[in-house]
């Protein structure tokens, strides 16, 4: 990342907010209008009890003044009274305003950050852990939402007042005004000082609550994990661990301002000390009279306690930067993987070929090609299956289909295409695939399968499960398709939810069909009532399996076996079997030297 001074980067925080406040603009500045006006008013009552002072009880007409103008006395209390009413409601609306608007600025955020985040590439899931995203959306955005309801608002009233104040002393006696500001550069320097001390710890404070939320949400839903391993005990431990540091470090932070607090306190309650050392010598010398001597003492809060604040409001303002960088960080992301803008438009159901062409691959983060010089083809409706030990890249291959990753060199096509050519949506809306790690929403049976394709009628979902051989084991639970499986689809055995998510795969009518070891933990029988369904599919579809075992494999089209990244063999099943190699060692360990005599005459 370039490096940017921290002032700019201030400014182009605030100037992100007041971007993301489009739409909201003339209301938000209809708050601060608000806000400088309730503060000006502030001047108002010290402003009438000093005419009341001077010219009813101090002046020299004040006896006077009583008897014959009694009107303007009354005058003078309607307009305190009257003013104060004002600022009530002008109070009121002010806050109305500021929280109103800092929660649909929160809204729209959140909406923005919940979409950038959908749509980010697959390494964007493997760099962000799901625990800081969180703390993103939640705990960060509401810092940046009190930075619009709270401290900017308070920066605008802190200011208005003091200015106004001030500006009020110099009419009243410019030499005393002067003395009193004379104060407010020291309170500045000491404020300076502390945003130093504590801008780091804000950071560090982020960081450990994003710690502590991604333990608990691994924890939470790895808790089957934790369980199995009695590892209880030892995750409360760690948790609490985490817990007693961020408290540690909320506790540190609140002591920074302890630190500088008093050095603020003395200088803010130096004011009323010089006030009344001077403004007393003045009184005397009949420089100041009573009456203003009781507006500059009736208001000289209103000069120490913005410099009180600016403690509070420093803080706030840490947190908001960084808060505000980590939101910024997701709202200004760009998926890497995205339509090219020349992308062609086919919006016309694909044929389903696909095509490698010399693809290597490999992952950003990784080290040595997963893939180098892979090259086949599937023609429309074709079946190939794909084997290979573990970790040897299959996962990673069909995983370039849908353009989840990058190839680092050749090409994937479909139909003929680059997929880098098509459009991303209509691409991935032709491809139905059943990832190796099974994820169901917590959501009906019904909802589940119908994901990709809500308007799914009733009887096509049962069709799809069919299809799948799920219907049985699915007319057996207690509500049948309107069962709600728990989150990740607990309650369901791994051969169930393999099969719910083929089911979900079909559903979309893909043209080309991409299972993942899908029917790994289904019995042979049930595997043999899939295989059936997927060869009477009432759609044309290419279906590309990855499969460990010979009974999936072995009616496919074309079998590929990757080794280390690279084909070792392909051919049909009779071919791979007379060739002695990797297949046939494959068909030798899961049938038996008796079936294997049957194959091999095949
Ligand atoms: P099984 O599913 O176990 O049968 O393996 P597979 O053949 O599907 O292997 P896969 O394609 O998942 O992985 C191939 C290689 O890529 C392995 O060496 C992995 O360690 C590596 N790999 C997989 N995913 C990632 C990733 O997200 N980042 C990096 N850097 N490497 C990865
Ligand atoms: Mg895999």
């Amino acid at each position: 990342m370039e490096k940017r001074s921290p002032s700019t980067q201030e400014h182009s925080r605030l100037k992100w907010v007041w971007t993301n406040l489009k739409g909201r603009r003339a209301f938000y500045g209809l708050g601060i209008m608000g806000s400088i006006t309730f503060n000006v008013l502030q001047l108002t009552i010290p402003f009438f009890v000093a005419k009341l002072i001077d010219t009813f009880i101090s002046g020299p007409d004040a006896a006077y003044n009583l008897e014959h103008n009694r009107r303007l006395f009354f005058i003078y209390i309607a307009a305190m009274v009257g003013l104060t009413l004002v600022r009530t409601v002008i109070v009121y609306a002010t806050g109305m305003i500021f929280e109103g608007n800092s929660q649909w600025f929160l809204y729209r955020i959140r909406n923005v950050l919940y979409d950038k985040v959908q749509r980010q590439d697959m390494n964007f899931y493997n760099t962000f852990r799901t625990g800081d995203l969180m703390t993103r959306m939640t705990g960060d955005l509401d810092a940046v939402r009190h930075m619009i309801a709270w401290v900017i608002k308070t920066i605008i009233e802190s200011v208005a007042l003091y200015t106004s104040t001030m500006i009020y002393f110099f009419f009243m006696d410019s030499l005393l005004a002067s003395i009193l500001l004379v104060i407010s550069p020291l309170i500045f320097i000491v404020i300076l000082k502390f945003r130093k001390d504590v801008g780091p710890k804000h950071a560090l404070l982020r960081e450990k609550l994003s710690g502590l939320n991604t333990n608990a949400q691994e924890n939470i839903s790895g808790n089957r994990v934790v369980k199995a391993f009695a590892r209880e005990k030892y995750e409360i431990e760690k948790f609490d661990r985490g817990n007693t540091e961020y408290s540690e470090t909320n506790k540190k932070t609140a002591l920074i301002w302890l630190k500088y607090y008093p050095a603020i306190e003395t200088f803010a309650n130096m004011m009323p000390i010089i006030l009344l050392v001077i403004g007393g010598f003045f009184i005397i010398d009949g420089r100041l009279t009573v009456g203003e001597f009781a507006a500059f003492s009736g208001l000289i809060w209103a000069i120490a306690n913005p410099m009180r604040n600016l403690g509070s409001i420093m803080n706030e303002f840490q947190r908001f930067k960084a808060a505000s960088a980590k939101i910024m960080e997701i709202y200004y992301s760009e998926p890497k993987i995205k339509d090219a803008p020349n992308a062609l438009d086919l919006p016309d159901r694909f044929k389903g070929k696909v095509e490698f062409k010399d693809v290597s691959f490999k992952y950003e983060d990784g080290k040595l090609p997963v893939l180098e010089h892979i090259s086949f083809t599937v023609e429309p409706g074709e079946t190939l299956a794909i084997m290979g030990e573990t970790g040897c890249g299959k996962t990673s291959l069909i995983h370039l289909i849908p353009r989840f990753y990058e190839v680092t060199g050749g090409q994937v096509l479909v139909d003929g295409h680059d997929v880098r050519e098509l459009k991303l949506h209509q691409l991935r809306k032709n491809i139905g695939l059943a990832t190796q790690d099974v994820l169901l929403y917590s959501d009906t049976i019904d909802g589940n399968i119908a994901y990709g394709d809500e308007q799914l009628p009733k009887n096509e979902v049962v069709k799809f499960a069919r299809y799948s051989a799920a219907s049985d084991f699915i007319a057996k639970m207690p509500e049948g398709y309107e069962t709600i499986i728990g989150e990740r689809g607990v309650g369901l055995s791994g051969g169930q939810k393999q099969r719910i998510s083929l089911a979900r795969a079909l559903a979309i009518r893909p043209s080309i069909l991409i299972l993942d070891d899908t029917t790994s933990a289904v019995d042979m029988e049930t595997e043999k009532e899939i295989q059936e369904g997927l060869r009477n599919l009432d759609f044309p579809c290419t279906k590309i399996i990855i499969a460990q075992r010979i009974s999936t494999t072995k009616n496919a089209d074309k079998i590929m076996v990757l080794q280390n990244g690279h084909i070792m063999e392909v051919g049909t099943h009779e071919e791979l079997v007379k060739k002695h190699g990797y297949y046939h060692s494959l068909v030798t360990l899961q049938t038996g030297e008796e079936e294997f005599g049957k194959a091999g005459e095949a």
